[in-house]
């Protein structure tokens, strides 16, 4: 499975978001990470469908797909309002969701791919169960919250267990999605470790280079693997 980048607008110029997404459109990325927080599940707080529903239009001409992470508490009551707004793939907290196989099918029945995101002190053992029904799994590397912080480096061993789970049981066709502190200079070991989807927030929207020049370099670096 080729390695897709999913720019996440959480460091995105909020001023001019449309903007920042046509860009990193443009220069290739194949999702778009949308990270909704809700002040309760994550100590903060960011968007919810409306902004969504914003750029579906700028979205939806290039076939980029728009990859919804809720890390919010009772996430059932949000999916309608997310499968209306344009959502491709919505992905849950295992640790939000008491009955998680009735929340998948949920967002499955409204015709949407269905994700599971699992923080880092969460055991792998609690996706066991799940994985046949997904469409992708969401290891986070950082504690979930904000953007900018440093890469966990014990989630590289999980990755590869996650991995293995998957491989073991012919599910390949399962995105394995990883989600916080992601640069150029530690793509390749992700990846390597079988990650499909890197979710990069400051190392793509930031001061130090252009939304094109960050996605370059990125994907220079996983192509090393591939
Ligand atoms: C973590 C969010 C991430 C975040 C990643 O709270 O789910 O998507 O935006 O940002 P960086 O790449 O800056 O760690
Ligand atoms: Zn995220």
């Amino acid at each position: 499975m080729s390695v897709k980048l999913a720019p996440s607008i959480l460091s995105a110029d909020f001023a001019r978001l449309g903007e920042q997404v046509e860009e990193a459109i443009s220069a290739g990325a194949e999702f778009i990470h949308f990270d909704v927080m809700d002040g309760h599940f994550v100590p903060n707080l960011t968007v919810g469908p409306v902004v969504l529903s914003a750029l579906e239009p700028i979205a939806s001409p290039s076939g980029v797909t728009l990859d919804v992470h809720l890390m919010t508490e009772k996430p059932e009551n949000l999916i309608p309002d997310f499968i209306q707004a344009g959502a491709d793939i919505l992905t849950v907290h295992v640790e939000a969701c008491v009955h998680l196989h009735r929340t998948v099918q949920m967002i499955k029945d409204g015709g949407v791919k269905a994700g599971v995101a699992i923080n880092p002190a969460t055991s792998l053992v609690m996706l066991e169960e799940i994985l046949p029904d997904l469409d992708l799994v969401l290891v986070l590397s950082v504690n979930p919250g904000f953007g900018g912080q440093s890469y966990i480096p014990g989630s590289t061993n999980r990755i590869a267990r996650l991995r293995k789970m998957l491989d073991d049981r012919c599910l390949e066709r399962v995105e394995l999605e990883v989600d916080g502190g992601i640069k150029a200079n530690n793509a390749s070991e992700i990846v390597a470790a079988g990650a499909t989807v890197l979710v990069v927030g400051s190392g793509v929207f930031n001061r130090e280079a252009s939304v094109s020049e960050n996605l370059f370099a990125l994907r220079q670096a996983v192509e090393i693997n591939t």
